[in-house]
């Protein structure tokens, strides 16, 4: 059951793929509290069918973008804004793609084209949409832009690659854009950085079980789900949040500030003591 948190507020949502996926999480609770939205994806994501389940439930028409074109961007909120007739008040981006990771290229022989598609589809894509959005000022005043993060962007985790740095441009897009959407139209913009999830994009990353194995038994509160991410969202969309602007905000159950904990030593981690001996 809703409060009717986002009674009247119309947004889009990038990046909903599957029943797992963060922003289907977030699409269900944000048209539960009452807001309405157009759903996007890229064409191929669009092909899988899955988000024309999620479309009905929640009444949202489905608009094709990949967020790498401009054009794309543009039919996209010339669409939305007629859909809606009027400006849109949020916009979820929970969007990622790594072709190194996908492909498991070791960090110290990344491709670089696919590094510049990381880069593209991961963190200058937030840019674009901000873009064309400030450019058809097609957000509200007080308007909310989340996007999705991982703690990789401030510490390393190996098998994370080159979406280290696209998280680290996205934060730091999140600090750029706020400040300037900011002070045209008072436009909110943060990025949620959430604990490991299961979804495609979170499996697609080396050594995912240990992720958020490791994750889970560090944080005081366990790792975040996808559900209690959306329920955090809705709260970020509302008018409950806004005065809070170009802000990283740890969803993470308190991993961000643990060093080690009793649960890790304990439970989990069974020391062998083998790699003192091979110093
Ligand atoms: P997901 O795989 O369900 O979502 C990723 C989405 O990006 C998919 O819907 C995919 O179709 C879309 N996408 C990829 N290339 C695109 C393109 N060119 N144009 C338009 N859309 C494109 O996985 P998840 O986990 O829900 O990912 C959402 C966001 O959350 C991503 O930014 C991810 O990095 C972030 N995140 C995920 C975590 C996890 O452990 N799953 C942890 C922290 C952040």
């Amino acid at each position: 059951m809703g409060y009717n948190l986002l009674e009247g507020k119309k947004g889009i949502i990038f990046g909903a793929l599957d029943e797992n996926s963060i922003a289907w999480h977030v699409a269900q609770h944000v048209y539960e509290e009452g807001g309405r939205f157009v759903l996007t994806n890229h064409d191929l994501a669009l092909r899988k069918g899955d988000i024309y389940r999620l479309a009905e439930k929640t009444q949202a028409p489905v608009i094709a973008a990949d967020v790498t074109s401009i054009d794309d961007l543009e039919n996209l909120f010339d669409e939305t804004l007629k859909h809606f007739g009027s400006g849109i008040d949020f916009i979820l981006h929970a969007v990622g793609m790594s072709p190194n990771v996908r492909k498991n290229i070791p960090y110290p022989e990344l491709n670089y084209e696919y590094f510049m598609k990381t880069i593209d589809i991961s963190a200058l894509s937030l840019h674009k949409i901000l873009s064309v959005a400030y450019k058809k000022d097609a957000i509200n005043e007080y308007g909310s832009v989340i996007t999705l993060s991982y703690i990789g962007a401030q510490r390393q985790f190996t098998s994370y690659s080159d979406m280290s740095q696209a998280k680290a441009m996205l934060e730091s897009i999140v600090r750029s854009f706020g400040y300037h959407y900011g002070i045209k139209k008072k436009v909110r913009i943060n990025s949620v950085s959430q604990s490991p999830t299961i979804t495609t994009a979170g499996k697609g990353v080396k050594g995912f079980d240990a992720f958020y194995q490791f994750s889970n038994c560090m944080s005081p509160l366990g790792n975040a789900t996808a559900e209690e991410c959306a329920k955090f969202c809705v709260l970020l969309f509302s008018d409950y949040a806004r005065k809070v602007t170009m802000q990283n905000i740890y969803h993470d159950g308190g991993f961000s500030t643990m060093g080690i904990s009793d649960k890790l030593m304990t439970e989990c981690f069974s020391c062998t003591g083998k790699c003192m001996e091979e110093e």
